[in-house]
């Protein structure tokens, strides 16, 4: 099959280069040519496990380019741009995906099929369906469901697959089955619907995980205030297979380039309806952003004052194997430490450098040992397994910090505590 992705970000990078692993002909198509050299080079220009060694053995089968004419020897053709929040609002910012449709209009005709992946404001697949349907092509909306640090195996192998398309449609169906057939053939389910309900599954999707993480952050409040053990809790609700374990670690909350900013634009979407069904969201977000400021708070209350107190903030990356710094709790937390006084020296074992590009102000120390030399205060806010699997004792010869503040729960207390450390978790006594 002869494919087309626009946009190479995040999503159409990964995308394109597993849909030439599945032996598909594939072009990779953006605007930013600086991108687009990278990836043609066989380099990620992002930090994703696994994608080098995708891009660099491509068989002849992937490539990119500025060029957008390049997408009319394609016959399916993903739109996999992004749609960040609006500057001033709450709503997603739908102007990239309404561009990539527009620039392939030229390009497209009878027996084409246009495939949204981008995260989209129900109703926008039937809005772009119609503008795409004047050109004899057909458009699907099949969202994506990808983790950053797992992208290469969530498009490959990913837990289902859900396809958008007009009710009675005639190759939608067909082509994404011939596009997918190595993973449908392995069993993974494919779930074939209407557009909107294919929209909505998406930010429904994330709407869930990020009101588990809140719901179990909420938990960690109240546990804080009456001396239970969020951790503990979790485990014991988590075994409840109606409830389950995953998503349910408290700690500095979620973040990164999709849950955030999904749950606002559903919360804005479902407003414009007239509808008062989600202003939960509300709340899940306010809760997550409390997070934050509770482990200020905790180095606050346990340095006795953060002014020219010496802070090593570990993490950066708003989760591990990811070097993403969109929206990060790691480096907002950073950044309130310096607001409210302290040095930070941070670190990360990926993401300085793009935390670099928007924070350029943060001292930031590659090295570990550097970061802890002279600190106050050790500050674990994203949970690298670097960081999980650090030796309290060896630390303790290596800092004259004796606080250390465990923002992702991921240390073990009694190892720390055991080396001479004050040990302060989040919802936990
Ligand atoms: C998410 C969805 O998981 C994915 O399906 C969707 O396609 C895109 O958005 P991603 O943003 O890569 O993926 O990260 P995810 O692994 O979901 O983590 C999101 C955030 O939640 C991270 O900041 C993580 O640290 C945090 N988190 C996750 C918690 O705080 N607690 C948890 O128990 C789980």
């Amino acid at each position: 099959m002869r494919i087309s992705v626009i946009g190479c970000g995040y999503l159409g990078a990964v995308h394109a280069a597993c849909m030439a692993e599945l032996g598909h002909d594939v072009v990779g198509i953006d605007v930013d040519a600086a991108k687009v050299a990278d990836l043609a080079a066989g380099r990620s220009p992002f930090f994703e496990p696994g994608l080098d060694d995708l891009l660099g053995s491509r068989h002849g089968r992937l490539r990119f380019t500025t060029d957008i004419a390049a997408a009319a020897d394609a016959r399916v053709h993903f739109i996999a741009v992004g749609t960040p929040q609006q500057a001033g609002s709450d709503a997603a910012d739908l102007r990239y995906v309404d561009a990539a449709v527009h620039s392939l209009l030229p390009h497209i005709g009878p027996g084409h099929l246009v495939v949204g992946k981008s995260t989209v404001p129900v109703g926008t697949a039937a809005r772009l369906a119609a503008i795409v349907e004047q050109t004899g092509a057909e458009l699907a909306w099949n969202p994506e469901f990808l983790r950053e640090g797992f992208a290469v195996s969530d498009t490959l192998t990913p837990d289902r697959f859900v396809y958008g398309v007009r009710p009675g449609d005639s190759i939608a169906t067909e082509l994404l089955d011939e596009v997918y057939a190595t993973p449908l053939a392995s069993g993974i389910p494919r779930i074939v619907t209407d557009f909107a309900t294919a929209e909505l599954v998406k930010v429904s999707a994330n709407a869930f995980l990020a009101t588990k993480i809140s719901f179990i952050n909420a938990i960690a409040e109240i546990a804080e205030v009456t001396g239970a053990d969020v951790t503990t809790l979790a485990d014991a609700i988590g075994h409840d297979t109606r409830i389950g374990r995953r998503f349910l670690n408290a700690g500095v909350g979620f973040g990164g380039g999709c849950l955030p900013k999904d749950i606002r634009a559903f919360r804005a979407r479902a407003r414009e309806l007239g509808l008062e069904s989600l202003t939960f969201l509300e709340e899940v977000d306010q809760i997550n952003l409390r997070r934050r400021q509770r482990v200020v708070d905790l180095v606050d209350a346990n340095l006795g004052g953060l002014t020219d107190r010496r802070v090593a903030v570990l993490g950066l990356a708003f989760k591990p194997e990811s070097d993403d710094v969109r929206d990060s709790p790691a480096l907002d937390v950073a950044g309130r430490l310096v607001a409210a006084g302290a040095l930070v020296r941070a670190t990360d074992p990926e993401a300085i450098e793009t935390a670099r590009r928007v924070h350029p102000e943060l001292d930031y120390r590659p090295e570990l040992d550097d970061a802890i030399a002279e600190a106050d205060a050790l500050v674990v806010v994203t949970e690298w397994r670097q960081y999980r699997e650090l030796d309290p004792v060896t630390i303790a010869q290596r800092t004259p910090a004796r606080l250390i503040v465990d923002g992702r729960n991921c240390l073990d207390p009694q190892r720390w505590r055991d080396a001479g450390f004050t040990y302060v978790g989040l919802g936990r006594p």
